[in-house]
């Protein structure tokens, strides 16, 4: 059975260095088996995450469909820009409408047993590495088996060719071999 995982960035901008990161990701993950599906957190729009929403609506139709991705998934390949040192808001409330239990559904079952492979993209020097700390810290919390492998890409608004590959190739063997990576991990997970 090939594994199946879920791409994503932590942003929602138009020209994000991480939405441009996680095709590379994912080449590499289909390259070794994978099945990969590529989402945009911008096609999943959810409010802010309030409880008494939530009390009184019930979990927005797109935190449902992302849920729901997630459950479909084994592996997660995020792509993680760095917002004051930590993990995006858009991010942290995408992990936080998908930690929603329904009625009699365990808890944090949509990330229990997952892995995952990060990676960050910044104009900065450190290319985004002191949010990934935060995303390894929550996800580990909440159950998500996180791979000690991880990527940071610095000056990452110089690091692109125009076709989407990164400019110094051992960074693009890099970003594809993080998806190989993931792939194989969860291929001897599944057996
Ligand atoms: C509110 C805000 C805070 C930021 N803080 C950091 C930071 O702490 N470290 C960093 O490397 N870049 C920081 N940046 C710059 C981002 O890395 C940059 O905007 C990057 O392009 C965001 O990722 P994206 O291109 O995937 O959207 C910040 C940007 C914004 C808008």
């Amino acid at each position: 059975m090939k594994p199946r995982i879920l791409a994503f960035a932590g942003s929602l901008r138009r020209e994000s260095f991480n939405k441009r990161l996680v095709p590379i990701a994912a080449k590499g993950a289909r390259d070794a088996g994978a099945e990969v599906t590529l989402i945009d957190l911008k096609d999943f729009s959810l409010p802010l995450f309030d409880q008494d929403l939530e009390a009184e609506q019930g979990i927005p139709e797109n935190g449902k469909r992302l849920k729901q991705l997630f459950f479909n998934h084994d592996g997660l390949l995020i792509s993680c820009p760095e917002y004051n040192s930590s993990i995006t808001a858009v991010l942290k409330n995408a992990i936080d409408w998908v930690s929603r239990p329904v009625p009699d559904e365990p808890s944090l079952a949509a990330f229990k047993n997952k892995v995952a492979a990060l990676m960050s993209a910044s104009p900065g020097a450190l290319g985004g590495l002191r949010g990934l700390v935060h995303v390894r810290s929550i996800l580990s919390n909440i159950g998500v088996i996180v791979l000690p492998d991880q990527i940071a890409v610095a000056k990452a608004n110089e690091a692109f060719n125009a076709d989407g590959s990164l400019k110094d190739s051992k960074q693009q063997a890099g970003i594809e071999g993080l998806g190989q990576t993931l792939a194989s991990f969860l291929m001897k997970l599944k057996g």
